[in-house]
């Protein structure tokens, strides 16, 4: 085990392609502030930016990224990994022209990591969506596909579909110490599916709890540098959100400690199940 995470570090999808451990999440953030949250992100050495139609900033990280880039000419585009998601499941031509948008609304020439951020609208809706995605990583307008909040059987029958040739490289769930979501993990891990782990700073609603306290003291770091550090050594993408420089930095460094197998066990028993926004993924 590594205890040398940083911004640096990288993992491989299932097609080859490395992908950064640490990304800055931007759920919520706008205007100015997700722009410059972008900018201090990648100045200070992030190379994943997770974004989603939803949350209608791909334009502002768009123009983050071109700005850092303009004022770091040493620097290209293809060294950032930009991930957005697809809003509503409306099938096929829904989901072309919602890639085509998104991909003008980002204004990179390219999408890194193009999601189904749902399994909403049921097996036939999803299909359709994953058949356009597929699609576009032919045209090279998405360089690799995956989906989010898909529990097992979504994912079992995405695989399983004779018509789809393209494996969701990624799936992109909840995950800190309080929603372990040991089943859908475990059958990602069987497969070859990259986790991602979302909110996994638990939206700052855990940072009390006497055991993250107790570790955080007990390592010489902060509530939400445990959290993302319990993420990486689960070998998990992790995706903490701020719009704050200092945040966003010490988000990042998590190379001074190792947290032990036995806290690493005492974490994951903090499992509740807690959902802190939204869990579709035991929908139809
Ligand atoms: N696929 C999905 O359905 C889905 C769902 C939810 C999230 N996501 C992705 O995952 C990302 C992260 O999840 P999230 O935004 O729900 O929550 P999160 O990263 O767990 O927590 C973010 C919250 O913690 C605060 N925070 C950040 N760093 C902190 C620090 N060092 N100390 C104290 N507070 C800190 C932030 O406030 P400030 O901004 O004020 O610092 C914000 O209120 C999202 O931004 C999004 O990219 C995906």
């Amino acid at each position: 085990m590594s205890s040398n995470y940083s911004v640096s570090s990288t993992t491989t999808l299932s097609n080859g392609l490395p992908i950064p451990l640490i990304h800055l999440g931007v759920y919520e953030s706008e205007g100015p502030a997700c722009v410059s949250a972008v900018v201090s992100a990648l100045t200070l050495g992030y190379r994943g930016i997770d974004s989603a139609e939803w949350y209608e900033n791909e334009s502002l990280c768009g123009d983050g990224i071109r700005s850092f880039l303009s004022s770091h000419p040493q620097h290209s585009r293809e060294e950032i990994f930009y991930t957005t998601k697809l809003r509503d499941n409306g099938g096929y031509e829904h989901t072309k022209q919602a890639i085509r948008k998104s991909l003008s609304e980002c204004g990179l020439g390219y999408i890194d990591m193009y999601l189904l951020h749902a399994p909403y609208g049921g097996k036939q809706v999803r299909r359709e969506c994953w058949r356009a995605v597929e699609e576009a990583v032919k045209e090279g307008l998405v360089r690799t596909a995956g989906v989010s909040n898909f529990g097992v059987g979504h994912l079992r029958e995405l695989i399983a579909a004779p018509d789809l040739a393209l494996r969701p490289a990624v799936n992109q769930i909840e995950l800190h110490p309080f929603n372990t979501q040991r089943e859908i993990v475990e059958f990602c891990r069987a497969e070859g599916i990259v986790i991602e782990a979302y909110s996994p700073l638990v939206r700052g609603l855990r940072f009390e709890h006497p055991v993250i306290v107790e570790l955080s003291k007990k390592y010489g770091c902060s509530p939400a540098q445990l959290l993302v550090r319990w993420g990486l050594q689960n070998g998990f993408v992790v995706l903490p959100k701020s719009t704050k420089q200092e945040r966003i930095k010490e988000n990042a460094e998590v190379a001074g400690f190792e947290i032990s197998q036995e806290d690493m066990d005492r974490l994951a028993n903090c499992h509740e199940k807690l959902v802190t926004d939204w869990d579709p993924t035991d929908c139809e």
